[in-house]
C-alpha cells in the first residue's frame, strides 16, 4: 500500500512514538468544533455498506481496531469518527500495568514488521471503566469488544480470579469479551493451551454470564506458536462449550529470535491467514472469527475475510500503513462484492 507523505514523516520517529504522535493529532482534530465531522469526512467509509450481524451484534463494518492500539479507550470518540466496525480495548488487567520499560516496540523495516515487547501497559480496571461506563454521543453506537489479559505480578493461582473480575466490572458496558490466552510479552509469560487449563480459566466466565440478563460473547484470543494439536484442542472446546469465537492471531514470538518479543506486521500475514482458514473448515464455518495478524494492505484484509474470518482487527497495519487503510479497504472489499 502506499504510503502518504504523513505516514513517511511519522515513520521517521521510532515507532511508539509515531504511534502516540498519530493519536495525539487524532485527539486535537477530535476536539475542534467540526472535528468529529471532519475525521469522518476524511477518513471513514460512510458511504460504502457493509454491515453485518456478528455474534448477535450489529456492525457498520468488518474491519475494527486490534487490542494494544487504544488499550485505555481514550481515542473511543475518535476511532468511532474514523469509521472502524470495533474497538478492542485492553489487554485490560485489574490494577494499572506500566509495562516493559523503554524502548518496546522495534521496527523491522525490511520486513514491514513490527516487534512487539511491550507487556501489555494499561492504565487498569478503574481508569478504563470511567472512560466506557458512559457513552457519548460520538460512540454511542461503536462496538466495544474487551481483551482481558494477566498481569505480569499475579500469582499464578490468583489468575483466574482476577480475569473474572476484569469480565464481571465491564459485562455491562462493552459488547463482547476477548480472553487474552496469548499473554507473550511480559516478563512472565502467560499461554494456558491444554484443555484443562483453558477451561478453568473461561468456565467462571460462562458461569457468571448464565446469571445476566445480557448476553455477551466470549472469544478466545490464541498465539500462533500453537501446534495444530494444541488448535484442534481449542476448535474442540469452540464447538463444545459454550465458548462463542477465537481470535487469531497475536504476535509471534518464535518468529523473532533476535531478543525479546512478539512478531507482528507483514511477516505474520500468511500464518494468521492460514490459521483462520484452518479454523473456519474445521468449525464448518458455524462460529465467528477474528482475523488479526499481518492486516498490511486491503488485498491482506480481503484475503482474510475469504479465509473465513467475520471480523478483521488492525494493529500494525494502522501504526505503519496509516488510519487510511480502512477506508481503502472498504472500497476494495465493496468494489469486488458487486
Ligand atoms: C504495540 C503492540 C501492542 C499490543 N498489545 C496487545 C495487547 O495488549 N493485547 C493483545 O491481545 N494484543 C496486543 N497486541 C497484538 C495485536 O493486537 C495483534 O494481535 C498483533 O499485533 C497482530 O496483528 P498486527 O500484525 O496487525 O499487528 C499488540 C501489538 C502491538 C504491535
Amino acid at each position: 500500500m502506499r504510503r502518504s507523505l504523513l505516514q513517511h514523516i511519522l515513520r521517521l520517529f521510532p515507532a511508539e512514538t509515531s504511534h502516540r504522535i498519530r493519536l495525539a493529532m487524532l485527539k486535537f482534530v477530535g476536539i475542534l468544533p467540526l472535528g468529529n465531522i471532519i475525521l469522518r469526512r476524511a477518513l471513514s467509509p460512510r458511504k460504502i455498506d457493509l454491515q453485518r450481524e456478528v455474534m448477535g451484534i450489529h456492525f457498520s463494518n468488518p474491519i475494527g481496531v486490534a487490542a494494544g492500539y487504544d488499550p485505555n479507550g481514550d481515542y473511543l470518540d475518535e476511532l468511532a469518527a474514523c469509521g472502524f466496525g470495533f474497538v478492542e480495548i485492553g489487554s485490560l488487567t485489574p490494577r494499572p500495568q506500566p509495562g516493559t520499560p523503554r524502548p518496546r516496540i522495534k521496527r523491522l523495516r525490511k520486513l514491514n514488521s513490527l516487534v512487539n515487547n511491550s507487556g501489555a501497559p494499561n492504565r487498569g480496571l478503574e481508569y478504563v471503566m470511567h472512560n466506557i461506563r458512559r457513552r457519548t454521543k460520538y460512540n454511542h453506537s461503536l462496538v466495544i469488544g474487551c481483551n482481558i489479559g494477566k498481569l505480569t505480578t499475579t500469582h499464578p493461582k490468583n489468575i483466574v480470579k482476577e480475569y473474572l473480575r476484569v469480565f464481571r466490572n465491564t459485562y455491562q458496558y462493552v459488547d463482547f469479551f476477548v480472553i487474552n490466552i496469548a499473554c507473550n510479552t511480559a516478563a512472565k509469560r502467560y499461554e494456558p493451551r491444554t484443555r484443562e487449563e483453558i477451561l478453568e480459566l473461561i468456565e467462571p466466565m460462562f458461569e457468571f454470564r448464565r446469571g445476566q440478563l445480557d448476553y455477551r460473547p466470549i472469544l478466545l484470543k490464541i498465539s500462533p506458536d500453537i501446534s495444530r494439536e494444541q488448535l484442534d484442542t481449542i476448535i474442540n472446546i469452540l464447538i463444545e462449550t459454550p465458548l462463542d469465537g477465537i481470535e487469531a492471531v497475536s504476535g509471534s514470538t518464535e518468529m523473532y529470535k533476535d531478543g525479546k518479543g512478539a512478531m507482528c506486521g507483514a511477516q505474520l500475514t500468511e500464518k494468521s491467514i492460514e490459521m483462520v482458514r484452518y479454523i473456519a473448515q474445521r468449525s464448518e464455518h458455524n462460529y465467528p472469527i477474528i482475523g488479526s495478524g499481518g492486516m498490511m494492505t486491503p488485498n491482506d484484509i480481503e484475503r482474510m475475510l475469504e479465509a473465513g474470518a467475520s471480523l478483521v482487527a488492525l494493529n500494525s497495519g494502522l501504526r505503519e500503513n496509516g488510519l487510511k487503510l480502512l477506508k481503502k479497504s472498504a472500497k476494495k472489499i465493496a468494489t469486488n462484492q458487486q
